[in-house]
């Protein structure tokens, strides 16, 4: 149906996501699987911008697929989010790891390949035009603000991107994952899902159905 109603920015982001899977914009293709473009819904009223794809979402090709999309799914969940009405990308499109044995272990993207990759996040963005762009964790913030945002004094608040864009920021959902105490985890876990709670309030289109 979105596909119909807004033909050519569908056309457009296929498009882009093809040309995407050619980019050799910064080293880390020559060992990514594949370029894991963005999903969803060619005019979704809000996206979701990650870091970078994961060892399972390198492999599917598919963004946030992995322990974090399942977390980040959840949350979504109890915040009466429809992950479906949401588009869904990473401000860098391939996995960057280091060889550990027979495990890939991921590896934060640095500002030269976070900036190479904006090429692909402005024309999704572009073509898109979300009414609000949320920042998961400090990558996508740098990346969609242009500068370090501190995630502490950032979230929790409608702020501005760059270029005007409404934007929020909240955590990455890796970071839970990251946790050893369950009970801190938990009180994260609902700080998490109150930050992705604004989207549904400042953003109605974007909730799920009672
Ligand atoms: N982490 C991200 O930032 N993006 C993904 O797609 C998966 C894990």
């Amino acid at each position: 149906m979105t596909a119909r109603r807004f033909p050519t920015a569908r056309r457009s982001l296929n498009a882009v996501a093809q040309e995407a899977k050619g980019c050799q914009r910064c080293p880390l293709y020559r060992f990514a699987t594949q370029t894991v473009f963005g999903e969803g819904p060619a005019h979704a009223p809000v996206m979701l911008v990650g870091e970078v794809p994961g060892d399972q979402e390198d492999l599917q090709g598919r963004p946030f697929v992995g322990p974090a999309g399942r977390i980040l799914d959840r949350a979504l969940a109890d915040a009466g989010i429809n992950r479906e009405r949401v588009y869904v990308t990473n401000a860098v499109k391939h996995f960057k790891f280091e060889p550990r044995g027979k495990r890939r272990l991921h590896k934060k993207p640095n500002a030269g390949e976070i900036a190479a990759c904006k090429w692909w996040l402005d024309q999704e963005l572009d073509l898109v035009k979300p009414a609000l762009t949320v920042a998961l964790g400090a990558t996508a913030a740098r990346a969609l603000a242009g500068r370090a945002l501190p995630i502490g004094a950032s979230r929790g608040h409608l702020l501005e991107l760059r270029d005007g864009l409404p934007g929020l920021v909240t955590i990455h959902p890796s970071f839970l994952l990251r946790m050893p105490d369950p009970q801190v985890k938990e009180q994260e876990y609902r700080r998490f899902v109150a930050d992705l709670r604004l989207i549904a309030r400042h953003v109605p289109a974007a909730k799920r159905a009672a």
